[in-house]
């Protein structure tokens, strides 16, 4: 039976059938192993404390979590709201950048990271940069901020990581990454999907992974990343031979990583980043 869905628009049969090599348009420059917000559960998420957690692990490569403030400054959160990771209230959307800079990102943790801070994109940037790490900034927008977000964040980002290796821009929105790609078209995207969510909700009438694949080709994006359960050889495969990248999400199971990486996916979100990744015997 073909892999190809004969539904798959012409987008997608055109770059499909490409050998893998010949189809990949990008450089690559980013590692297999990505520590997921920063260091997983190990220390406060979305913290410059947890980055340092996860680069002592050996994590060159981190994902976190970008929304934009009330004045419009992109800070790294992943909730919507304030209130489990921080000890504010109500939505991010709503409080100035001041208003966060005061809040503690740490205690809701563990007492060890008290007064641990809510970055800014600014702030990760530097420390990123001064230290060789690379970037998965997923964007992460309110609900109906989608293109505003994904406009200001990328533009943002676009300025602070200029000249070095870009970070790698990723979302479940779809908006979000077409807003990206309008103000700063050099910079990578990646799209975010649940396969199983993504049949039930987004196309009813199409096969789900062949209609990720056509969206995000449509993005220009150089990858997917997909909820690691929705992952097998033949999508791998097909993604490839359409030319994108593979990620997977949130991974913390080293057998299952070593099968996927065995067939060929590119590369691995985890919260394990005691267990797994390139510190780790199993990585
Ligand atoms: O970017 C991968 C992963 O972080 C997506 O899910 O909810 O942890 O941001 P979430
Ligand atoms: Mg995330």
């Amino acid at each position: 039976m073909s892999l190809i869905d004969p539904n798959v628009d012409l987008l997608l049969q055109a770059r499909v059938g490409l050998t893998a090599d010949s189809a990949f348009q990008t450089a690559w420059p980013y590692p297999s192993w990505i520590a997921h917000r920063g260091a997983g559960r190990l220390a406060p998420e979305n913290t410059l404390a947890a980055f340092q957690v996860g680069l002592d692990h050996g994590f060159q490569m981190i994902e976190f979590d970008v929304q934009i403030t009330a004045d419009q400054i992109p800070v790294l959160m992943h909730d919507a709201t304030l209130e489990r990771t921080t000890n504010g209230e109500g939505p991010v959307w709503a409080a100035t950048a001041g208003q966060i800079g005061q809040l503690d990102a740490g205690r809701w943790h563990s007492a060890a990271f008290e007064g641990e801070a809510v970055p800014t994109l600014v702030q990760v940037a530097q420390w990123m940069q001064s230290r060789g790490v690379l970037a998965n900034l997923e964007i992460k927008p309110a609900q109906g901020l989608e293109a505003q977000t994904g406009e200001q964040v990328a533009s943002v980002a676009a300025r602070l990581w200029s000249g070095v290796t870009p970070p790698l821009l990723s979302s479940f929105s779809v908006a979000a990454l077409e807003a990206a790609k309008a103000v700063a078209p050099g910079l990578p995207r990646a799209l975010l999907a649940d396969v199983s969510r993504w049949a039930a909700a987004k196309a009813p009438f199409e096969a789900p992974f062949e209609a990720i694949l056509r969206t995000a080709l449509g993005l220009s994006a150089v990858a997917i990343v997909i909820q690691h359960a929705g992952l097998d050889a033949d999508r791998i495969a097909l993604a490839h031979s359409a030319g994108l990248r593979v990620l997977t999400y949130t991974l913390n199971d080293a057998a299952r990583a070593q099968a996927l990486l065995s067939m060929g996916l590119d590369g691995v979100i985890t919260d394990a980043v005691d267990c797994l990744g390139p510190g780790a015997r199993s990585g």
